[in-house]
């Protein structure tokens, strides 16, 4: 199993160290276009092997993808972060000419690789991906869901006092501070749901506090997350190299599912050998399907800007 991370920075680095640990790569490609910084990262890397404990070979390439010849998953982080302040949508005007030409060179090499794309604004980056290449849906996979729900357990834990295994919940709709849709009907405590240990307007605090995590942090960083960020795209390789038809909710390209069409929002989806295996389609209320009515609203806007 072969992996390609784009991007040597906080997020791209980390995923790689991420996988590397859960050694069921045999190689994961760090590329940068910085020279030198990835070879360092790599290595780096690879000095912790023995420490903890993996096989995993992590090589680092200064922009030569032809060292990402058939790689089985290509992870595109590349681009710049957002800075306080910023949001994701206010990327596009450089991340989209990075991704679409990062997106080029790697199916120039891996013409059968599943892309899963993190560079902000994601769902409208997917979006691009899908576009620009003739790849089929199925192998085009925008991370932000996962993320976002991620951070919806951790405040959910943090309001229910609980551990963060105890905890459950999803995030759908766009990968953006005011279109996140966190799901908190169905959020559970150990298959209770929430709502019988936290009060509705505590439950719209975690809401508010879930849709802000990244902004959050950023204020706090000065510059994007990275450590969750990474983590969630080594949880979406894994499900994918190990075949495991988990459900996470990633950005996907809906084609009439939640009566959405031509768009790239987050939704609930099978991920295993073949990337997406299936769609999930939701029983949603009239206030959810609303809420997601609006992200794709939001997402759309962004979309025009390509
Ligand atoms: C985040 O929410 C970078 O969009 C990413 O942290």
């Amino acid at each position: 199993m072969k992996v390609t991370v784009v991007g040597a920075g906080a997020v791209g680095a980390s995923c790689a160290e991420y996988i590397a640990i859960k050694d069921f790569a045999s190689e994961v490609v760090l590329l940068d276009i910085k020279e030198g910084f990835a070879e360092g990262k790599a290595m780096d890397l690879m000095q912790t092997a023995s420490l903890n404990s993996f096989d995993t070979k992590i090589t680092g390439v200064t922009n030569d993808y032809s060292k990402t010849a058939d790689s089985n998953i290509c992870v595109i982080t590349s681009g710049i972060p957002r800075k306080p302040g910023m949001t994701r949508e206010e990327l596009i005007g450089i991340n989209a000419g990075i991704v679409k030409s990062v997106t080029s060179s790697l199916i120039q090499y891996s013409p059968n690789t599943i892309i899963i794309v993190v560079s902000n604004p994601m769902d409208t980056m997917t979006y691009l991906v899908h576009k620009s290449t003739n790849l089929p849906k199925n192998r085009i996979i925008g991370m932000g869901g996962a993320l976002d729900s991620a951070r919806f357990k951790y405040r959910l834990a943090e309001a229910l006092g609980a551990p963060i295994s105890d905890v459950d919940g999803m995030v759908i709709g766009a990968h953006s501070d005011v279109g996140m849709v966190p799901l908190t009907r169905l959020a559970t405590r150990n298959s209770v749901p929430v709502s019988k240990f936290i009060s509705n307007e505590r439950m719209e605090q975690v809401k508010e506090d879930t849709k802000v995590g990244g902004a959050t942090l950023t204020k706090l960083l000065g510059t994007s997350a990275w450590y969750a960020p990474g983590a969630a795209v080594s949880a979406l390789v894994q499900a994918i190299a190990c075949d495991q038809k988990k459900m996470f909710p990633c950005s996907v390209l809906l084609e009439g599912e939640y009566g959405l069409n031509d768009i790239c929002l987050g939704a609930p989806v099978i991920l295993g050998k073949n990337g997406i295996e299936k769609i999930v389609e939701l029983e949603l209320t009239s206030e959810e399907k609303e809420a997601l009515m609006t992200s794709s609203e939001g997402v759309r806007n962004v979309n025009s800007l390509l």
